[in-house]
């Protein structure tokens, strides 16, 4: 893998891993800030009898309000604005016209763009009261998304955030999905490097400042093996375990790594029965 100055390159996806200077992360910035808000602003509105598409349109809203562009809508023709993955959903649901039901779990996952940069982030919230091994599942997957983060440093490699999820997921007699990743991101939606969520240490790209891409584990209670429904999107477990996964988009600076979409509220952390 090799890696060239970001401000040298305009077109798609390249092959090369993109570098960014000082505007890219002030881009970043307010581009995950936005996201993280509208995540925020979702928190009250989760509960049972909401329907998803009521989610959709709110955050759609938010983003005409803020000058914001739901990078999902259209995106390979994927037909809403967010992301809402419930139960054993692991990803890619689509808003519909259905209620949520009381101790439903649920990943929304919000990308704004602003600016021509993207900010993807994405949480669990929950509709009334989750059975206590639904609450755990959301624990451990929070735990593997901040031990990825942990994992993050200039000289280390793209393998490092893998290993340090996958071995806190098992040890919690949990699996990790292994048919979607972490992205590269900036200008790009979904750009190189892929960030494996299981793997070894030291192995993948070298990790260097200036980089751009999610960590966004899936962690399933049961097996880790998904099939996409014939919608052509959404992702559930095969043996119908619940999943759950949390999403932060990240930099990595000189020192350490810098995370775009933390909540300016403190409300990453996963969310109490509502
Ligand atoms: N936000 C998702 C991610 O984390 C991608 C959604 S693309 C869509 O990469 F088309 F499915 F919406
Ligand atoms: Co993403
Ligand atoms: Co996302």
């Amino acid at each position: 893998m090799t890696y060239v100055d970001s401000s040298s390159v305009t077109g798609r996806r390249s092959g090369h891993i993109k570098l960014h200077g000082p505007e890219g992360f002030e881009g970043m910035r307010r581009a995950g800030q936005i996201t993280a808000r509208a995540l925020d602003a979702l928190v009250p509105l989760v509960k049972p009898g909401v329907t998803t598409a009521a989610l959709d349109k709110f955050v759609f809203e938010y983003g005409r309000d803020h000058g914001a562009y739901p990078a999902p809508l259209h995106y390979k023709g994927y037909p809403r604005s967010i992301c809402t993955s419930i139960n054993h959903v692991v990803c890619h649901g689509i808003p519909d016209d259905k209620p949520l039901r009381d101790g439903d779990i649920l990943n929304i996952d919000v990308t704004f763009v602003l600016d021509g940069w993207h900010g993807d982030a994405s949480r669990m919230y929950v509709a009334g009261n989750p059975s206590r091994r639904a609450q755990r599942l959301i624990e451990v997957t929070y735990e593997c998304l901040l031990r990825g983060v942990a994992a993050v440093r200039p000289g280390g490699h793209i393998g490092d955030i893998g290993h340090a999820i996958q071995v806190y997921a098992e040890a919690e007699r949990c699996s990790v999905v292994r048919d979607f990743c972490g992205h590269g991101l900036g200008r790009l939606f979904h750009d190189e490097p892929n960030v494996l969520h299981a793997g070894k240490r030291g192995d993948g790209a070298p990790l260097k400042p200036g980089m751009f891409f999610t960590i966004e584990p899936m962690i399933n209670l049961g097996g880790a093996a998904v099939k996409v429904l014939s919608d052509g999107w959404t992702a559930v477990t095969r043996d119908r375990s619940l999943s759950a996964q949390f999403e932060h988009t990240v930099g990595v600076t000189e020192t350490g790594v810098e995370v775009f979409t933390l909540s300016p509220a403190g409300l990453d952390r996963p969310p109490l029965a509502s």
